[in-house]
Order: structure tokens, then sequence, then C-alpha cells
């Protein structure tokens, strides 16, 4: 291997910008070419490619987003499209990959790798944190203080109003946002899709805390279909208990920006090592991991479509928090 090219892909996280930094220098540092990627696949593809050097990675790690921008491609999963970015990757000299995106972006490096020749290395990145085999992925601890600094606002007004608002956050099918963005936040509960709540159970729990000593209370709801996210939820209890003044926050993609936390800048950048270290022991379709706050490979096969057990001690401390 001598040159190693790089992409982000799917939803941007806070701290792909220091992943791609780290991989960038380190690669560089142990005497490979880099090649940035623009637009994920898709430049993969339309050959938007250029060199990349220590300084084009100057002055990013405290950036949000992606310099290297991103984007779900159609096109890439097609054979036409595999075989595009095959040919690119030749032309332009690039004897590796290294992806950082999410669930979908890992099955794109799976596939293609599958086909093709091409050893590829991921790193997790999506706010998700709902990727196999690695406690966190990075942007998750960025997207989960921004979750906390929201809800510290809305529960100012909440608590004025005396209100109960539901408050929508991302995840997609994955409820380790909403879990644990309540508990940094002191909710009273959290709706998860990993975890059926029934309206009653919630009402129950809420009428309790209003009897008592509170004046307010605060839900988080997974995005899903399968919680019905805060919109369907707050109808439901409207419907059946018109006593409760309910209001409803979506955070939305609010939670993408952001300058990444500490925490997201350091794994990024150990990760980003790790990527490079891979490559030079020969790893090859293998997603950069952190389990247990040490570094893991695992195969792309494990990432992916593998659902990430929510820890169950977390619930059990919320509810026990909530009273
Ligand atoms: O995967 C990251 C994520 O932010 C999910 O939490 C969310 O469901 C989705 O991306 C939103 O995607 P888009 O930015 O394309 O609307």
């Amino acid at each position: 291997i001598k040159t190693i090219g790089i992409l982000t892909s799917g939803g941007d996280a806070p701290g792909m910008n220091a992943a791609i930094r780290a991989v960038t220098r380190s690669a560089i540092f142990s005497g490979f070419k880099v090649k940035g990627i623009y637009r994920g696949y898709k430049g993969l593809i339309d050959d938007e490619i250029v060199d990349f050097h220590t300084q084009n990675v100057s002055n990013i790690i405290q950036q949000g987003g992606t310099i290297l921008k991103t984007a779900r491609s159609k096109e890439f999963p097609t054979p036409e499209g595999h075989q595009q970015a095959y040919d690119n990757m030749k032309k332009e000299g690039i004897d590796a990959l290294v992806v950082i995106g999410g669930d979908g972006s890992l099955t794109g490096a799976r596939q293609f790798a599958s086909e093709y020749d091409v050893p590829i290395i991921g790193l997790p990145g999506t706010i998700d944190n709902d990727l196999y085999g690695t406690d966190h992925t990075i942007g998750y601890d960025t997207a989960l203080n921004t979750i906390m600094w929201c809800v510290d606002r809305i529960r100012d007004t909440a608590t004025s109003h005396e209100r109960l608002f539901f408050i929508e956050v991302m995840g997609r099918n994955a409820g380790f946002l909403a879990l644990n963005g309540a508990i940094a936040s002191g909710a009273e509960a959290a709706i998860i899709p990993e975890i059926s709540t029934e309206v009653d159970q919630l009402a129950e729990l809420i009428q309790n805390g209003f009897r008592k000593t509170k004046n307010s209370s605060i839900v988080l709801v997974a995005e899903s279909p399968i919680t019905g996210g805060a919109m369907g939820l707050a109808e439901r209890v409207r419907k059946e208990y018109p006593q409760y003044d309910v209001r409803v926050t979506i955070l939305g993609h609010l939670q993408r920006g952001g300058s990444p936390t500490a925490q997201d800048r350091i794994l990024a950048s150990r990760m980003g090592s790790a990527a490079i270290d891979a490559l030079l022991e020969g790893q090859r379709n293998v997603m950069i991991g952190d389990a247990n706050d040490e570094i893991v490979y695992v195969p792309f096969s494990k990432a992916i479509k593998n659902d990430k057990p929510i820890d169950r001690d977390l619930l059990n401390i919320l509810r026990r928090l909530s009273i």
C-alpha cells in the first residue's frame, strides 16, 4: 500500500474532521500518501479526489461537520457504480480506503470489498452510536451534550408553565441518545424503540411526579416508527389525559452540528491513528472499535445490521432517579 484514500459518508457527525486529520497525519507520518475524496462514495465515482498534505487538515480539529463533505449515494451500490469507483481508484493510484461513516456507509464498504480487491478500514462516525462492537461512535458524545444543553433550557420554561414536554431526539432505530440524554438531563422518562412503553405506564409515572413535588415533566422520545415520535406520543397523551398542558420540541439537525467535545476529538484521534496501524498490520475490511477503552478490530459483518443492545441498568437508573 502506497496511497490511502479517505472519505466521509452518510450523515455528518461532530468529530469527523478530527478523524480526517488523524488519518491524514498518521498516514503521512508512516510514509503513505493521502488523497481526500469529496462527497463520499459519490466523489469516488465522480473522481472528486485531491492530494492531501498535513496542511490540508490544519485548523479543523475543532470544527463540526466534515471538510470532505458527505453524501448518501444511490449510484454507488450498483455494479456500474462499483466499477466506476474502482476504476477511479486505480487511476488515482489509491490502494486502500478509510471510510468514516455509519451503518449505511460501512454496509457500502463491505459490499464493495466483497467484489473488488480493496482493503478498507471503517471508522464509526455517527451520532446514533448504533454500531456493534464499539462502546462509542465518533459524534455521539457531542450530540449527547447538545441534547443535554437543549433540555436544560426547555426545563426552565417547562417548570415556569408547569408543562409536560415531549422532546424528540435522533438515533434512527436506536435509543442511545434518548436514554443517555434523559439521564444526563434529569428527564422523567425515555421512550426508546428497544423497549415498549404503554401510554398508561407513562402517564402513571408522570402523574406520580406531579402529585408529589414536581410541577413539570420532561420525556425524551427517540425518533422511530416504533415509538411514534414525540408528536405521535403527545397526541395520544393529550387525548387520554387532557389535564396535562403538553408541548412538543423536535431537536432535529441541531444535534448533528457543533464543535466536537474533548471526548469525541480524542476518540477520533485514537481511531484515526488506529486505522493506519490496522493497514500496516495487514488488516482489511474491519471497523475500528473502542471496547472498554481499548482499540479493537470489528469485522464489517459484525459491526453492521447487528442490533447493539441497550444497557438495561441505565433504564433502571432512570426509573429510580425520576421519582
Ligand atoms: O444517522 C444519523 C442521523 O442523524 C439519524 O439520527 C437520523 O435519523 C438521520 O441521520 C437523518 O438523516 P438526514 O440528515 O438525511 O435527514
